[in-house]
């Protein structure tokens, strides 16, 4: 089969820039290795930058996000014995939205299912330099190949499309933690997330909707979720949350997984006619919901470049486009780093006291707190 943009992977970046392109009548088609349900129920990010929002909204997918999103205004910073709010609203003029990652992808499959050829296997890229093309073993178990004018890996940091990039250079840190992420059939306890730095490690209270709590704790990275049972969960969320006055409220857990951290650069963001956008050329940590964000910053930027070759023969944003993706990549990865070293207990007594330091002034200064605010809001697409 042949049509415009081959697309690897149906996560939130490839289903994004398959809506984009199709709106600007750009035809693509996008090839997934799971099944739909399964790409439907990943439970992943939960906050939504405005200008993601914005950009959802725009491109006619706004009608639940509008109904079931839950603008928040700021975020709660925690550490024994005091919480502080940071007003986003006031220090920036900015919100974030919680609407989770499987509903944007939901929205995104109601759109564009069938563009999607699921549960494949073998995806394998081709002559990405002249006449580019993507091979795969279809759900029946046949042969199929979609040449196209270009392709886009966004199929995740564990992906196909990463590895053909020569000369890739490559940046890493890996954090010697986890997050143990759980939803829960009960209301939150807050009306805002809250970050809490805890001696006995970080924990998040975070929300999907009125009725599901979304909830993590900092855990070696090591650790089997096995070891973890509901009981031992919310004592241990129930400790780190802890302030006087204030009530953890629990219920029956429906989902539960241990997320490595990881900050992860690799440029150049295209070889050939191949681009890569989201996960695949980048990770942060979670810490400060960028991933998703970033992600579809470069679905925004890659998008422009495409359409504007297709409308107008112009090819200078598709050459520029990765240096502008990766100012903001930068950006979001250090924003990522900064949040996850304030708040996660790992060194000596030297590192808690730091930390402490840092979160006090963060939470006492308008020009620190402005900061973290218009980072976590979210900078331009363009920086
Ligand atoms: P992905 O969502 O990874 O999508 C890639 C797609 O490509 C997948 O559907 C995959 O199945 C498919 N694929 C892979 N290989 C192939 C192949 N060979 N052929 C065809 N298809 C292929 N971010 C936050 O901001 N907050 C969070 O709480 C948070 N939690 C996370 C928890 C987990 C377990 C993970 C892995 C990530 C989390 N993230 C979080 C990050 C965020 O979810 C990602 O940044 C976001 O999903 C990136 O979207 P993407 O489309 O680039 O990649
Ligand atoms: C969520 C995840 C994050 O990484 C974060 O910083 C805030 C919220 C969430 O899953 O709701």
């Amino acid at each position: 089969m042949r049509t415009q943009v081959a697309i690897v992977g149906a996560g939130p970046a490839g289903l994004l820039l398959s809506h984009l392109l199709s709106l600007r009548g750009v035809e693509s088609v996008v090839v997934e290795n799971r099944s739909r349900a399964y790409v439907e129920a990943r439970i992943r990010a939960g906050v939504l930058e405005q200008d993601t929002v914005d950009l959802l909204i725009d491109s006619g997918l706004g009608d639940r996000l509008k109904s079931v999103g839950l603008r928040h205004d700021g975020v709660h910073l925690q550490w024994p014995g005091e919480r502080h709010r940071i007003d986003f609203r006031a220090l920036t003029g900015r919100s974030v939205w919680v609407y989770g990652q499987t509903e944007v992808v939901k929205d995104l499959l109601a759109v564009r299912g069938d563009a999607v050829h699921f549960e494949v296997s073998e995806t394998t890229l081709h002559d990405l330099e002249t006449e580019p093309s993507v091979s795969f073993v279809d759900a029946d178990g046949r042969r199929q190949v979609v040449e196209a004018e270009f392709v886009v890996g966004a199929d995740g940091f564990h992906g196909v499309s990463r590895p053909n990039v020569p000369n890739l250079r490559t940046w890493e840190r890996d954090y010697p933690y986890g997050w143990l992420g759980i939803l829960a059939e009960v209301p939150p306890s807050t009306d805002e997330l809250i970050y809490a730095w805890h001696p006995r490690g970080f924990a998040m209270h975070s929300m999907r909707s009125p009725s599901l709590s979304r909830l993590y704790l900092q855990v070696d990275r090591d650790e089997d979720v096995a070891d973890w049972s509901d009981d031992r969960i919310w004592t241990e969320l129930s400790t780190r949350l802890a302030l006087d006055g204030w009530t953890l409220r629990t219920g029956p857990i429906v989902d539960k997984g241990i997320t490595p951290m990881r900050s992860f650069v690799s440029a150049p963001m295209r070889h050939g006619r191949l681009f890569l956008v989201g996960d695949a050329a980048h990770i942060v940590p979670p810490t400060g919901a960028k991933g998703l964000n970033l992600a579809v910053a470069d679905v925004a930027l890659l998008s422009r470049a495409l359409i504007a070759f297709f409308a107008e023969g112009r090819t200078d944003l598709m050459d520029t486009y990765g240096d502008r993706a990766l100012r903001r990549v930068w950006r979001c990865t250090h924003f990522s780093w900064w949040m996850t070293s304030m708040l996660h207990v790992t060194g000596d007594d030297m590192d808690r006291e730091l930390q402490l330091s840092q979160l006090r002034y963060v939470c006492s200064s308008p020009a620190a707190a402005t900061s973290l605010a218009e980072n976590y809001v979210g900078l331009p697409h363009e920086l």
